[in-house]
């Protein structure tokens, strides 16, 4: 029986506090409920799912360097992460995996701080701006690049 891919699905800081956090703008869903969105979606799609959060950018980067070894795919919501560090940029960059970057706001309709993104310029797309459905989202595009193009050439 052939193994699942297996996608790392990576949650920056404060976003343990989503369902308290500024719910006009995050909404009112908990994470423990995204993850549950992502399970039952990843089952749908043959998938396997890794769900982690992280409040501190080296442990963020450990997983990343791991997952070049024990994932076939990264799905990455760095938070605030995203605007200033350039060491997951470089780690996402040595994982040498396919990366889709998600925001559950609309980064381009708030702060300009926020419309830079250093995650972009290694992410194969970007999605932000559906809450929740965003991690779905990139989960269908995970599932369509792996059956297609990762199977035959990993870039
Ligand atoms: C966020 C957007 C970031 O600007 C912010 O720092 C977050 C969450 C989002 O999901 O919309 O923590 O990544």
């Amino acid at each position: 029986m052939a193994i699942e891919p297996s996608v790392l699905i990576l949650n920056g800081p404060n976003l343990n506090m989503l369902g308290v956090r500024e719910p006009s703008i995050y909404g009112s869903e908990t994470l423990d409920d995204v993850e549950a969105l992502c399970q039952e979606r990843a089952e749908a799609l043959g998938l396997s799912v890794d769900f982690r959060q992280s409040n501190h950018e080296g442990e963020l980067v450990s997983w990343i360097q791991q997952a070049r070894t024990d994932h076939d795919a990264i799905i990455i919501n760095a938070g605030a992460y995203t605007h200033t560090s350039v060491a997951i940029l470089d780690a996402l960059t040595l994982a040498e995996l396919p990366v889709v970057e998600v925001h559950l706001s609309n980064i381009y309709r708030r702060e300009a701080f926020r419309h830079h993104s250093y995650i972009s310029a290694v992410a194969k797309g970007v999605i932000c701006g559906f809450g929740s459905q965003g991690y779905l989202m990139a989960l269908d595009a995970i599932a369509r690049l792996v059956e297609t193009e990762y199977t035959s050439d990993r870039n």
